[in-house]
């Protein structure tokens, strides 16, 4: 089971390198990573369990936040509407995206990141992501709002940037041009 003495950190060089695409078919140990990320994901949700196994909540997990050099990231999440998500993909890659940008306007979060950085991060309204699935099957997704940011988000983990890279310093409140927020 993974917990947080499983992560690393902001400063860690892996969280700023480009991380290395896996083998297809998968083998089973890339299985049973992709299956802990996921109930990681769960578990840091379920209140009493996060409590009793010092979980921070997260609804993304790339596999370089956990020390591992693999192209694979784990989604569990909730959108604006109140559709529960849960993805878990290899190899993942954004085939193409809207002009049109959004942010959160609360900022974002990383489990990597242990302080709160404020600040807008510019992010695609829509992404189509494709990748593999737990079942080495080809699968492709269409994200928008709080469901894309979190793809940018973990994706971004695979080629070494956090999100807040993406933030204006000079204002850091200022939303991009023309977007839309989540709300
Ligand atoms: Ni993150």
């Amino acid at each position: 089971m993974i917990t947080m003495d499983n992560f690393i950190f902001d400063g860690h060089p892996l969280l700023r390198t480009m991380i290395k695409e896996v083998m297809i078919p998968l083998s089973d140990v890339d299985k049973k990573l992709m299956f802990d990320m996921v109930e990681y994901l769960k578990n840091s949700q379920n209140p009493r369990l996060a409590r009793r196994l010092k979980l921070r909540e997260g609804i993304g997990l790339a596999a370089p936040q956990l020390g591992i050099d693999k192209r694979i990231f784990a989604i569990y999440a909730t959108d604006e509407a109140g559709v529960q998500h849960q993805y878990v993909l290899a190899n993942p890659k954004v085939v193409s995206h809207s002009e049109e940008l959004t942010y959160l306007p609360q900022g974002e979060g990383c489990l990597s990141v242990k302080r709160n950085i404020k600040g807008i991060v510019p992010r695609y309204r829509r992404v189509r992501i494709v990748g593999y699935d737990i079942n080495n099957e080809l699968v492709e997704i269409r994200a928008k709002g709080f469901i894309a940011i979190v793809f940018q988000h973990e994706i971004d983990h695979l080629n070494g940037k956090m999100f807040y890279d993406y933030i204006n310093p000079n204002n850091p409140m200022m939303p991009p041009m023309g977007s839309v927020p989540v709300d």
